[in-house]
């Protein structure tokens, strides 16, 4: 089952709120957010590792310009996180989408400015437009026990803790507990 073309629509409409402008993911945005992303300390509480170099990002992004996974059961939409008032990048907000309809968040900031409610506005934005999607049908966040202010984050918004995943995953020579989050839908 393929993603419906409502959710493929928002994955290329640009959301705002207050001065933070989201701009649907383009392979351009490599450039101005390697910096950013390539910070290790964004990845303490998460599996992935930050990208090698512009090159290696860029071609993740053009990937996930495909707004879909290969096989088609995926809907992918990612957001970069643009300052209005000097046009700088300060982080990225993704949104996978499986078939049923059931999204599942992500997001950064990058180091230097976080702390200001950059990721509560930007996270924000991207939930109230999935929230406003009769295609999406569930939106939550698994979250390492550890990440303080992820877990902060998601449960300003609304969300609620549904579970607790003893040894999740491991990565970085440690096994990680999770806590899953869902915000409940009221339609
Ligand atoms: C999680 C993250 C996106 C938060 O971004 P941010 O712009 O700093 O967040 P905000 O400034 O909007 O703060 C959100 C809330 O978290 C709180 N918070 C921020 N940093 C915190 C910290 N280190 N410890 C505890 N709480 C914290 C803030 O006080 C705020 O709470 P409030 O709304 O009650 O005031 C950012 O820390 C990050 O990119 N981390 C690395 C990547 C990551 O782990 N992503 C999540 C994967 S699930």
């Amino acid at each position: 089952m393929t993603p419906a073309p409502a959710i493929a629509a928002l994955a290329e409409t640009p959301l705002a709120a207050g001065e933070l402008r989201l701009e649907p993911l383009r392979p351009g945005h490599a450039e101005p957010l390697f910096d950013g992303l390539a910070d290790p300390a964004l990845y303490r509480f998460i599996p992935q590792q930050p990208p090698a170099d512009a090159a290696a990002l860029r071609a993740r992004f053009e990937r996930l310009a495909a707004r879909r996974s290969p096989a088609g059961d995926q809907a992918w939409l990612n957001w970069a996180v643009r300052v209005a008032a000097d046009g700088t990048y300060a982080g990225l907000v993704e949104a996978t989408v499986g078939s049923g309809g059931a999204a599942d968040i992500a997001y950064f900031v990058f180091r230097g400015r976080q702390g200001r409610g950059i990721g509560r506005r930007a996270v924000g934005a991207v939930v109230e437009a999935l929230a406003a999607e009769p295609a999406i049908t569930a939106i939550g966040a698994s979250i390492d026990t550890r990440n303080a202010a992820s877990v902060t984050l998601v449960e300003a918004l609304g969300f609620e803790r549904t579970g607790l995943v003893r040894d999740a995953d491991h990565f970085k020579g440690g096994s990680s507990d999770e806590y899953r989050y869902q915000l409940p839908l009221r339609r």
